[in-house]
């Protein structure tokens, strides 16, 4: 897994060579499979019905957060809040009881976390 530079609380360089598609984002939102966020987030979005609200609503998130703070969230929010209950989407190393199926690998991969990212910033 290749790692990315952090400066100040975001991660200003793209983790995928290819842009992120906000297309295939919403998909993976939506859906609920491995990036679960309306597990706890609430997404302005008809095709979201039930959403939890242990986190923030993620309407306007992309006019309060910059690309490189959205990315160092959806990545690693460990590193913004060591409390988090959010888990850490790009990130192996450092995390405690991880689930058998995603040992060794990230929950997400860099191209998701940057098409997710090009869904957030849409929503503003
Ligand atoms: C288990 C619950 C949970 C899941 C699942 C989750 N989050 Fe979070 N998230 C939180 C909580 C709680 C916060 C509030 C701040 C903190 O805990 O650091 C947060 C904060 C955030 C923030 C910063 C919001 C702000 O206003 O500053 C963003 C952006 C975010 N989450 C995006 C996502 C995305 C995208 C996903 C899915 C890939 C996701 N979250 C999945 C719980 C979750």
């Amino acid at each position: 897994m290749p790692s990315y530079r952090v400066v100040a609380d975001g991660i200003p360089e793209p983790l995928a060579a290819g842009s992120g598609d906000a297309a295939r984002g919403r998909t993976l939102i939506v859906t609920r499979e491995s990036a679960n966020c309306v597990l706890c987030h609430t997404v302005p979005d008809a095709a979201v019905r039930f959403s939890g609200d242990i986190g923030p609503s993620l309407e306007g998130i992309g006019t309060r957060l910059s690309i490189p703070q959205l990315r160092l969230r959806i990545s690693d929010n460990l590193r913004v809040n060591p409390a988090t209950v959010m888990p850490s989407y790009y990130k192996i190393d450092g995390l405690d009881r991880v689930a058998a199926q995603y040992a060794g690998k990230p929950i997400l991969t860099a191209q998701e976390v940057e098409d997710i990212l090009a869904y957030l910033v849409t929503l503003k």
